[in-house]
C-alpha cells in the first residue's frame, strides 16, 4: 500500500523515486540535445502539469514555458477519437522560428499528440520535438514519432502524478493502475 496525504491507495506501478530519477535523466538528455538553443516547452494540461514542472527544472538550457489544454476523454477510459483545444491560444507569433517541445503525460492512441503536432507545425517552428512521460505503444492508432519517452507501459489505465480518471487521483505522487486504487 502507498499513502498520499494520509490516505492509502493500491500499489504503485512506478514509484516516486523512480519517477524522479527518470525525469532527471530526460532533463539531462534534453539539455544535451538542445545545447546552444532556447526551448519553448509547452505542457498539455491538465495531466502533464506535474511531470512538466519537474522536467523543466531539470533542463539546463534557457526555457520559456507555455500551457495549452486539450480534451478527448470526457470522463471515459478510452479516447473519443476527437480532440478539442479547450484554450485556443493564438500561437502565430510565438511559435514561428522557435524550438518547441510538446510535453504530454501519456500517449495512448496517439490522436492527441498527432493533432497537436499538426497545429504546431502549421505555425512554422524552427523545430518541433515531443516528450511524454508514459507511452502505451500497444494502443497506437496513428503512427507517431516520439522524441523523449519516460516509460513504456502495458495496456493498463493508469492514474497519479497528474493522470486522472474522471478528474480524480492526479495528486498521487506515483503512478498506479486504476484498478489498484479503485478496485471494482
Ligand atoms: P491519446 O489521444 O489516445 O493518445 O490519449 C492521450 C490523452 O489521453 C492523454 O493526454 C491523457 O490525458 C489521456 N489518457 C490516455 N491513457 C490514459 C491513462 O491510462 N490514464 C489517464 N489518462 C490517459
Ligand atoms: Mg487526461
Amino acid at each position: 500500500m502507498e499513502t498520499s496525504g494520509g490516505r492509502q491507495y493500491g500499489k504503485a506501478l512506478i514509484d516516486a523515486p523512480t519517477l524522479a530519477q527518470r525525469v532527471q535523466q530526460l532533463g539531462k538528455q534534453i539539455t544535451t540535445d538542445f545545447a546552444g538553443r532556447e526551448i519553448l516547452a509547452v505542457a498539455v494540461l491538465k495531466g502533464a502539469a506535474f511531470f512538466y514542472t519537474d522536467l523543466v527544472r531539470q533542463i539546463g538550457v534557457p526555457v520559456t514555458v507555455d500551457f495549452l489544454r486539450a480534451k478527448s476523454y470526457e470522463g471515459r477510459t478510452t479516447t473519443s477519437g476527437e480532440v478539442r483545444l479547450v484554450s485556443d491560444p493564438d500561437f502565430a507569433e510565438d511559435i514561428a522560428g522557435r524550438h518547441v517541445l510538446i510535453v504530454e503525460d501519456i500517449v495512448d492512441s496517439g490522436v492527441t499528440m498527432s493533432y497537436l503536432r499538426k497545429v504546431f507545425l502549421a505555425q512554422g517552428p524552427a523545430s518541433l520535438a515531443t516528450c511524454t512521460l508514459l507511452d502505451k505503444p500497444s494502443r497506437r492508432r496513428i503512427e507517431l514519432k516520439l522524441d523523449y519517452v519516460g516509460f513504456s507501459i502495458p495496456n493498463v489505465f493508469v492514474v497519479g502524478y497528474g493522470l486522472d480518471h474522471a478528474e480524480r487521483y492526479r495528486n498521487l505522487p506515483y503512478i498506479a493502475a486504476l484498478e489498484a486504487v479503485e478496485p471494482t
